[in-house]
């Protein structure tokens, strides 16, 4: 089977960015950026983005085009193409294609709530609702979390999270040129007009009550930016720093692994990977920065701004952003425009999410494209039912914490380090400059080396002590919910241990002469690689 191929440079880099713009940047951002020290926190954030974040996605897409040469899209077979002799490498190379599926589950159904929003914004659904309370009774009502004059059952909620469903495996069906590229081409743009034409509006706002003159934009940026120095020794601020940075720039998957299999072996890295990570940084710096929080201070005041920051990124997004957007002239349409951005943007993130697992089982069991599709819609299907049934049960929290967060870092770490140590910083450099249209600075081959790795297994470390340990010991759970949370643990392993099993399956197949990767696709293949 002929491997797939991007249709552009543009095409690629399109499909990164989508991956990385999403819910991330425009409501987990700003209420990091809030609860850990406004201005402040953008140090460790660009820290962060300099030393983790840009070289993971150098490391990343180098190891996704050097796996693609020897016919592998996921991590199981790259990580067993950089370092043949070990036999184990490839059962760690399984979190990459378990992490994204974990978070798909669940950032699918959010994705469909964004969806139902939009036609609810349109049609003026929840212009009753004005005040907090009220708007909240319509959130928990649509989540089938109460009963209420809004909605008597889930029925809404789980007929459009069929329709964002049935969207996302659509565009997979139709593959990575015709279906990924095709719906970034044009997500990503719309997306970025209804983003500036929002921020436009909140940055020109004046203070809508004659009494209160603080309540200005520029006193809502500035509780967003001005630097609160003191933070900066809690470690958390940092921990919170480079989690934002893991999650908004989807590194640390897998799944920018996957797309960049599909590039041909002269195809640039160094650059396109930059422009990606870049798009994704204005995204989310510039158009997050001056969306809800300043609007939000605007309508709400310094008192109140507080304890919307603490309430967390969906009550921003679905309960304070509707409150305000309906006090403007048009309030129906920004509505509508406010939902549909995120929906695009959590459809270009969510697409990059199943492809891994799609690729697996084209690559590893031959499967065709659309097999492979409908093999994942049917897991995917099975493993959202918990997420949305049980959602008051803290399970989206436990598949957030594993594969939003856990995943990540630890899937970063191994990455940087089979890459600098393993494969060798030699090897690797030549290796991202294969057809490289930029020279990397050359600072950077001692930061890959030494020091992501460092950071990487200082953040894991910090990171397990201060919230792993308590979080997996299920401290602070409440005691209706343990038994909902260890379920889907169960679940989790089960599906981890199935993955793996795939794994050992599949190399046991290649292990007869017939099946094995063809010698054609090994000539293929970069510079300085060794045997199969
Ligand atoms: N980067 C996405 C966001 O900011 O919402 C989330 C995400 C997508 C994380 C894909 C990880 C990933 F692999």
């Amino acid at each position: 089977m002929a491997r797939e191929k991007w249709g552009s440079k543009l095409g690629i880099i399109l499909a990164v960015a989508g991956s990385a713009i999403g819910l991330g940047n425009f409501l987990r951002f700003p209420v990091q950026a809030a609860r850990n020290g406004g201005g402040a926190f953008m140090i460790p954030y660009f820290i962060a983005l300099l030393l983790l974040g840009l070289p993971l996605i150098w490391v990343e897409w180098t190891i996704g085009r050097f796996g693609g040469g020897f016919g592998h899209s996921t991590a199981p077979g790259m990580f067993h193409s950089m370092w043949e002799k070990n036999k184990f490498i490839k059962y760690f190379g399984v979190i990459g294609i378990f992490g994204p599926i974990v978070i798909f589950v669940y950032y699918i159904y959010i994705e469909s709530w964004l969806l139902g929003y939009s036609f609810f914004a349109l049609f003026g659904k929840y212009n009753a609702c004005t005040t907090r309370e009220t708007m909240t009774a319509f959130l928990r009502g649509y989540q089938g979390l109460a009963q209420n004059e809004h909605f008597s059952g889930i029925a809404p909620a789980y007929l459009f999270y069929l329709a964002a469903f049935a969207i996302n495996i659509f565009i997979i069906w139709f593959g990575v040129s015709k279906g990924i590229e095709r719906a970034c081409e044009w997500a990503l743009p719309i997306l970025f007009i209804f983003a500036v034409v929002l921020a436009v509006r909140v940055l020109t706002l004046g203070s809508p009550d004659p009494a209160k003159p603080e309540n200005n934009v520029i006193n809502g940026l500035g509780y967003l930016w001005n630097p609160q120095w003191a933070k900066l020794t809690n470690a958390k601020v940092w921990l919170a720093a480079a989690g934002q940075i893991f999650f908004t720039l989807s590194c640390g998957i897998g799944v920018i692994l996957t797309y960049a299999s599909y590039l041909r072996k002269q195809d640039d890295v160094a650059l396109s990977g930059l422009t990606a990570a870049g798009t994704n940084e204005l995204a989310e710096v510039i158009l997050g920065g001056s969306i809800v929080i300043p609007a939000a201070f605007v309508f709400f005041g310094p008192t109140e701004i507080g304890k919307i920051a603490a309430a967390g990124p969906f009550d921003l997004g679905f309960v304070t952003m509707p409150l305000v957007l309906q006090k403007m002239v048009f309030g129906n349409i920004l509505g509508f425009m406010w939902f549909m951005l995120l929906f695009l943007a959590g459809i270009t993130s969510s697409i990059s999410l199943a492809q891994p697992a799609v690729a697996f089982l084209e690559d590893e069991f031959n499967l065709s494209k659309k097999k492979a599709s409908m093999v994942l819609a049917g897991v995917t299907f099975a493993l959202t039912q918990p997420a949305i049934f049980f959602i008051g049960n803290g399970v989206v929290d436990e598949l957030d914490f594993w594969g939003g967060t856990f995943c990540l870092v630890l899937f970063g770490t191994i990455e940087a380090i089979l890459f600098a140590w393993v494969f060798g910083m030699e090897r690797a450099w030549t290796e991202m400059h294969a057809g490289s249209d930029i020279t990397i600075p050359r600072v950077y081959r001692f930061i890959i080396k030494y020091i992501t790795p460092v950071f990487l297994l200082l953040v894991l470390g910090f990171w397990f002590y201060q919230e792993g340990i308590d979080f997996i010991l299920l401290k602070g759970a409440e005691k209706g919910n343990i038994p909902y949370i260890i379920a889907t643990r169960l679940m989790l392993v089960v599906f981890f241990v199935v993955l793996s099993y795939m794994v050992w399956r599949a190399w046991k197949r290649r292990a007869t002469p017939t099946t094995g990767v063809g010698a054609n696709q090994y000539n293929q293949s970069n510079v300085g690689r060794g045997n199969q």
